[in-house]
């Protein structure tokens, strides 16, 4: 690819993560929206953004479709550039989250080990992983690009949970819908997240 840069040294400042911290008033960090297109992460990324503005935080959504605008747009769907995706986006989230700010990415991500590669930038409990849990056959009815259906056509190749996988992970902290809870709705579930941030210190 290209060459790596060498003689580049590391620039310490006198305002650090934790004074920013203290002006906002949070912890900075990232909630990680993981699942098929279709599931409600971006959804429910902007509920969450909006639910957070309203108590006074300071948030941050990187939306994968968004990102794949400027910051990624010479990556297409292949494991690759998957991966090359995903890490750029954990990377521009950990600086959001050094800024002070609770940044909120909402990507596929589809592959373990590209989850487990950001989340390892991360200091421990940093990285809050939610799956959106919801069942191939209902992304697919809810379609609301119509990607499904040009998938199955084969107008798309490589499309996630039609011909390329999704893995799900044994360790996330947050899976939504909530089991054997009613709750469903993006408001109810924004709730759910906010709870977890509350109970892990994260928002004061
Ligand atoms: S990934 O796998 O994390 O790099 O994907 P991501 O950056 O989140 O982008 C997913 C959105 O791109 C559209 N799209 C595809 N998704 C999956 N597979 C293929 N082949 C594909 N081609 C285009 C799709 O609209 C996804 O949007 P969401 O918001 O997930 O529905």
């Amino acid at each position: 690819l290209h060459q790596m840069a060498t003689n580049i040294v590391w620039h310490k400042s006198s305002v650090g993560k934790l004074h920013r911290q203290e002006l906002l008033q949070q912890k900075g960090c990232v909630i990680w929206f993981t699942g098929l297109s279709g599931s409600g992460k971006s959804t429910l990324a902007y509920a969450l953004c909006q639910a957070l503005y309203s108590r006074g935080k300071l948030t941050y959504v990187l939306d994968g479709d968004n990102v794949r605008h400027g910051l990624n747009r010479d990556l297409a769907f292949k494991v690759e550039d998957r991966a090359e995706n995903i890490r750029r986006i954990g990377e521009v989230a950990k600086l959001f989250a050094d800024a002070g700010i609770i940044c909120i990415a909402s990507v596929i991500s589809p592959y373990r080990k590209d989850r487990d590669a950001c989340c390892a930038l991360f200091p421990e409990g940093d990285f809050i992983k939610v799956f959106m849990d919801v069942p191939l056959q209902i992304c697919e009815a809810r379609d609301p690009k119509g990607l499904y259906n040009f998938a199955r056509a084969g107008k798309i190749k490589g499309f996630t949970g039609v011909d390329d996988p999704y893995e799900p992970s044994l360790n996330f902290e947050i899976v939504l819908p909530e089991k054997g809870n009613n709750i469903t709705s993006p408001y109810e579930m924004a709730e759910t997240v906010i709870s977890y941030l509350e109970e892990k210190g994260y928002l004061r």
